[in-house]
């Protein structure tokens, strides 16, 4: 039996999970890193801790699973994205620790780079709004404040990338520095019209070419393993993804219009938008989905700020209810909020409201408010914020949503699954397998590696779903969206 190995390397820990070739996990093994907060707003990772907790867990998964590191036929990875480090070439070693995307540090660069004209080009070329958190700020951070680094890359000592760069080169054993286009595309330096990095953005951001890793397609070959129990087979690292995109591909998303949904602390909800990027007006991202061949397939992303981190809100800080599970039966307990909504604000609003100002409320409440309506109000926010992305989507693609596909843990609860249905007018689809970012990149992995032949092999291995379709009347749906819409503008400051 043939298996591909899957390399989730995400922000708090590294999973290697093994698929066998009908798609089914076999086994998975989880090693946590470090989280290190130098000062308020700053976050780090160590690159050498994560590459030595990544051959941990590949080589703890394939021995507790119990299989031969001969029937491994493709290690894959899928990738926090925006986490850059700067290494040396010379020695391999990391000049400085890992820049998280969640790092701000990079903020002043940002500012005093911020002009209408850098916006529009910044757009126009990479389909992103300029930010510190994408990576381009934050290695020129650490070429601007790091003792010595901007005279070593531009000696051409130094090399640049993402988490997936750092991992391709050091277990390829330090021969392959390469990336693949749907992390180019978060890096802010990478044309995503003309797929090449951007010699303009480079010099915007003062970053020599030179540091830049080769951008192969995502289902490349990039090289054998040259380290851990399957470095004696050689077996191919091939197949690598950004993890938001890893779970669109693992959802089977595969053509125009189709969207996944990933419900976590905050929520990324991902449309495949074909092979011709558009540029939201209204703050959507593009970005690269994935490059199979030549073929490149774009996407568009909005992120909530904050989705079941109200609910962890509702648990740790209110200590209104003792955990998460209680919620499904406390919601479903009422017939409505009775007009009490949330705006989960907590850090400001994302997409489509943009406004870091405005913050948190609760409103709508009556002397006759219980805990289940607060808790039920808590759900429906996810849910409404979620709606609030797809209409954006759906109005600048100008084509329907005809179904959403969702994952994480909040699609467990299942009054929270009728209830998007409801709101959305459209079937949300719960994909019974936890680890979609791990299975998109071993889709990606063995089709380069010829466990599976094609596209309709890979449809043909989705695992059941559980169907959620709309049950609501027009009428009670859009009061309630348009009651939503009504506290938003509450807290809205500008
Ligand atoms: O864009 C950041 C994202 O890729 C991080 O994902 O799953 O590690 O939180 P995760």
């Amino acid at each position: 039996m043939p298996y591909i190995l899957s390399i989730d390397q995400g922000t708090s820990g590294t999973k290697a999970v093994l698929f066998d070739e009908t798609g089914s996990l076999v086994h998975r093994h989880n090693e946590n890193h470090g989280q290190f907060y130098p000062q308020p707003g700053w976050v780090e990772h160590d690159p050498v801790e994560i590459f030595e907790k990544t051959c941990q867990a590949v080589d703890a998964c394939i021995k507790e699973a119990g299989v031969s590191p001969a029937g491994v036929k493709a290690v894959s990875i899928s990738n926090q994205r925006e986490t850059v480090v700067v290494w040396d070439r010379r020695t391999g070693q990391p000049v400085y620790p890992a820049v998280v995307w969640q790092c701000s540090r990079a903020e002043n660069i940002c500012r005093e780079l911020d002009t209408p004209g850098v916006r529009k080009i910044v757009l126009e070329k990479t389909g992103l709004v300029l930010s510190p958190y994408f990576s381009a700020a934050k290695v020129k951070w650490i070429l601007d404040y790091v003792e010595g680094a901007r005279e070593a890359a531009e000696a051409g000592w130094l090399m640049a990338g993402t988490i997936d760069s750092w991992l391709i080169y050091k277990l390829t054993g330090g021969r392959v520095h390469a990336t693949e286009p749907s992390n180019a595309s978060r890096t802010q330096l990478y044309n995503i019209h003309k797929r090449c990095w951007d010699r303009e953005l480079l010099e915007l951001f003062t970053i020599p070419g030179s540091m830049m890793p080769e951008v192969m397609p995502s289902d490349s070959i990039f090289g054998p393993l040259a380290v851990t129990c399957l470095a004696d087979q050689s077996t191919p690292l091939a197949g690598v993804l950004g993890d938001s995109q890893a779970a669109l591909f693992g959802q089977q998303c595969t053509r125009p219009g189709m969207t996944k949904v990933t419900y976590g602390t905050g929520s990324s909800i991902m449309r495949n938008i074909g092979a011709k990027p558009y540029i939201s007006r209204e703050g959507l991202v593009t970005s690269v989905g994935w490059q199979l061949g030549d073929d490149l397939t774009y996407v568009a992303e909005g992120n909530i700020n904050c989705s079941g981190a109200a609910i962890k809100w509702l648990v740790d800080d209110l200590e209104l209810i003792p955990d998460s599970k209680c919620t499904e039966a406390l919601a479903a307990g009422v017939k409505d909020t009775e007009g009490v909504y949330l705006v989960p604000a907590f850090v400001g609003l994302g997409a489509p409201y943009w406004d870091s100002d405005a913050r948190a409320a609760l409103v709508g409440m009556t002397r006759g408010t219980k805990k289940a309506h607060v808790v039920r109000a808590v759900l429906e926010s996810m849910v409404y914020q979620v709606r609030d992305i797809l209409d954006l989507m759906q109005e600048e693609s100008g084509t329907p949503t005809e179904e959403i596909r969702v994952d994480g843990g909040p699609t467990r609860n299942s009054f929270l699954m009728q209830f998007q249905s409801d709101i959305s007018r459209i079937p949300v689809v719960v994909n019974e397998l936890e680890e979609l970012s791990a299975i998109g990149a071993a889709y990606m992995g063995g089709l380069s590696a010829g466990v599976w032949p094609d596209m309709d092999t890979l449809c043909s291995l989705r695992t059941k779903d559980t169907r959620f379709l709309p049950d609501m009347a027009e009428q009670r749906r859009e009061q309630l969206y348009h009651g939503w819409k009504a506290a938003v503008a509450k807290v809205l400051t500008k």
